[in-house]
This record gives structure tokens, C-alpha cells and sequence, in this order.
């Protein structure tokens, strides 16, 4: 045993470690200590076999009830699964079968759409953004009014951005026109609900739960909850949506299932309720206000070098405006430094994740200084 472990450590060697502060543009960080005890409990079991598994189920219903109760919904049907992509995938199954193929979504859409475009033969619409990065409201109203379009696509927490569509304006454009709102919050729902009043502008519209008339929410728990992946996060306003979803699967102890994955792990929702359990809102709200901080601090020393945003940041992701984005991320990853780059925009891209202390900080900007000098 201790020789095959020698080989599988001088692989892992060659990975670079969130803890060494040189991965800038990931949406994952150094999982929680907690979540590495609940792994090895977890480990064996099984969440496409739920009747063997009724402990590891039962957790799943709690955590899916904490992620309605931050996304202010009381009777929340969902699922943890294996990230932003399958919980975007889930989506687009029930919109696809409940009104039909075409879609309206922003510029900045995550690329998983573009997976569901070929698996289900959707119809994509891609909304024009703002001057502020959000989807174009006016466009989408529009657009709705002239053709038949059957659901709706809002970013709360765009990838590149971190900038926030209006999902209330959506909202009401789905509601009158009876179109199905899905809202990607893949990001920003373990951010937005817990940022502080000092980062909250008064521009911006930051609602984007069940409070309003949406169908369905992605919110990431192995994103900023720091749960190990695989673990995304799909909710339903409740149960009425099942119909969509459930395929036969008679030779199973529950002969009804619902998520892409068939065999799929149980750790993920046990780490999800566990660590919801353990942060708790104040905990949700320190941490989110450490990652916040530190974005202010990293833009406020940008900005000394001569260095300009794209946006004045809104999460915890910072956009630098840079004609050779492409070029520059590549000399800074030969460099050791890993951001990533925008494409909706000439910019370097960063994600100010728990991992990035300001060191880590300090020693990009030097390494990016002296990237752009040559
Ligand atoms: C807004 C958004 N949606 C969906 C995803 C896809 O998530 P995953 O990579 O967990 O499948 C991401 C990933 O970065 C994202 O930022």
C-alpha cells in the first residue's frame, strides 16, 4: 500500500494547492476542516440508492431546507448534485418539458447552457448586457413581446464579474408573459444574502430569491460554502416541478429518480448541512464580509500602481482592465500566478476566494507589475 501511495503523492505534488496563494481566478477554495471529517464518514454512501441510505437522505431534505431558508422559500424541492453545471442542467430539463425550447439568458451565461443548448436541442437567446454588465431588462421585454420565448435566464453573481441581473425586472417579465425564470446563483448564493450593509450599494438590486416569481435557483455549496466538490445545489419553488424531472428507475430501492448523476455520493449533501449547521448566518455573514474586505484592500492596491478596474467590484471578483488580458494572464501563469480572463470584456480576471490572504495579494500585484513592464 505504501508504494502505491508514494506514486499517487509524486502526482499530487504537480497539483498547484489553493494554500499556496497562486490560484486567483477559481470559484473553489480550501475546503473546510469540518467538511474533511464528514467526507470519511460519508464516503461510502450513495444518493442514487436513497432506501439504503436513509440517514444520508434525510440529510439531503435538511440542507436542501436551509438553502430554502436562505433563498426565502418554505416549501423547497431540490437536490445536492454535482455543481452549477448539473443544477443549470436540471433547470433547463423542466423549463424544456414544462413550456419548451427557447431561452432567454444574458452575454454572460455560464458556458453550462451552451451543454444543455446541444443535449436538449434548446434554443438560446443571448441578451445583450448593460453599460454595468447586467442583461439588458429592455432587451428581454422586448424581445418577449415580439416572439414566443419560454424561459428566462438571470445571473445573481456572474462568473466574470460577479455583477448581479435584475432578477426583480425579470421577474415581472416572466410573470406577466408566463415564461419560467431560472436564476444562476451558482456564485453569489452564498455571497449576496450575507454582504455586509458597508458593500451594499444603493444602485444595485440585490433580491433574487423565492421572494420573488422565480421557478428555480443553482446556488453552489462547493463554491463559497467551502464544501469538497462534487456538491451544487439545485432548488424548486416546491414539489409541483418533480413531475418534470422523475424517471422510472424500477430495479432501485426508491423506483423514481430525478438528477442527472445515477449512483451519486451522499457526502456532498452531509457536508452541505453540516456546514450550514456550523457557520450558521453569523458565521455565513464573517466570512463573506473577511473575503469582501480583503477584495477592497486588493483593488485599493491595484489602484495605487495604476492599475483600473473594470467595475467598482460587487462580490467578492474583480475585473482589471487590460488591452493584452489573454497575454498577460499567460506570462503570469509562466510566472507561478494563476487569475483568468474575462470575455465579455478586456480584462484579468479574479476570484478573491477565502484561500487569498493579503500576501498572497501583495506578491501578485509585484508579479503582475513586473509582467506588465516588460
Ligand atoms: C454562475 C455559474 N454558474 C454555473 C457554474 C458551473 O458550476 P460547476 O463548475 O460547479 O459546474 C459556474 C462556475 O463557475 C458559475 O460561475
Amino acid at each position: 500500500m505504501g508504494r502505491v501511495i508514494e506514486e499517487l503523492k509524486r502526482f499530487r505534488e504537480l497539483d498547484i494547492k489553493y494554500s499556496e496563494g497562486r490560484i486567483f481566478g477559481s470559484m473553489c477554495s480550501s475546503i473546510h476542516p469540518l467538511a474533511k471529517e464528514i467526507v470519511s464518514l460519508f464516503l461510502e454512501t450513495n444518493l442514487g440508492d436513497p432506501g439504503l441510505f436513509k440517514g444520508t437522505k434525510l440529510l439531503e431534505e435538511k440542507a436542501v431546507k436551509l438553502l430554502g431558508e436562505i433563498l426565502k422559500n418554505k416549501e423547497p424541492y431540490g437536490f445536492i448534485v454535482s455543481g452549477g453545471t448539473e443544477g443549470n442542467l436540471l433547470a433547463m430539463r423542466v423549463v424544456k418539458k414544462m413550456k419548451g425550447r427557447t431561452i432567454i439568458l444574458p452575454k454572460t451565461a455560464h458556458f453550462s447552457f451552451e451543454k444543455a443548448k446541444e443535449m436538449m436541442d434548446l434554443n438560446l437567446v443571448y441578451a445583450p448586457l448593460t453599460k454595468g454588465y447586467e442583461i439588458d431588462v429592455r432587451f428581454v421585454k422586448d424581445y418577449v413581446e415580439d416572439y414566443k420565448v419560454d424561459g428566462i435566464v438571470g445571473i445573481a453573481g456572474t462568473t466574470e464579474f460577479g455583477t448581479i441581473d435584475n432578477i426583480e425586472k425579470l421577474s415581472e417579465i416572466a410573470k406577466e408573459n408566463d415564461i419560467y425564470l431560472h436564476v444562476d446563483a451558482a456564485f453569489g448564493g452564498f455571497v449576496i444574502p450575507f454582504l455586509p450593509k458597508e458593500y451594499r450599494r444603493k444602485e444595485i438590486n440585490y433580491t433574487f430569491d423565492f421572494s420573488l416569481n422565480v421557478d428555480s435557483i443553482t446556488i453552489d455549496p462547493h463554491k463559497m460554502l467551502l464544501c469538497p466538490i462534487p456538491a451544487g445545489g439545485i432548488i424548486f419553488k416546491n414539489s409541483s416541478y418533480k413531475r418534470y424531472l422523475e424517471v422510472d428507475a424500477p430495479y432501485l430501492t426508491e423506483t423514481k429518480q430525478a438528477t442527472i448523476l445515477g449512483t451519486r455520493p451522499g457526502f456532498g449533501a452531509a457536508c452541505t448541512y453540516g456546514l450550514l449547521r456550523y457557520f450558521g448566518e453569523e458565521g455565513l455573514k464573517k466570512l463573506v464580509k473577511e473575503v469582501m474586505d480583503r477584495t477592497f484592500y486588493f483593488k485599493e492596491r491595484l489602484e495605487r500602481e495604476g492599475f483600473k478596474l473594470l467595475l467598482e467590484p460587487i462580490l467578492n471578483i474583480i475585473a482589471i482592465e487590460d488591452e493584452n488580458h489573454i497575454e498577460t494572464c499567460k506570462k503570469l501563469k509562466e510566472m507561478g500566478y494563476y487569475p483568468s480572463v474575462c470575455f465579455n470584456a478586456k480584462a484579468l480576471r479574479i476570484v478573491v476566494m477565502p484561500h487569498i490572504r493579503e500576501e498572497h495579494i501583495d506578491n501578485f500585484i509585484e508579479v503582475l507589475k513586473e509582467v506588465k513592464r516588460d
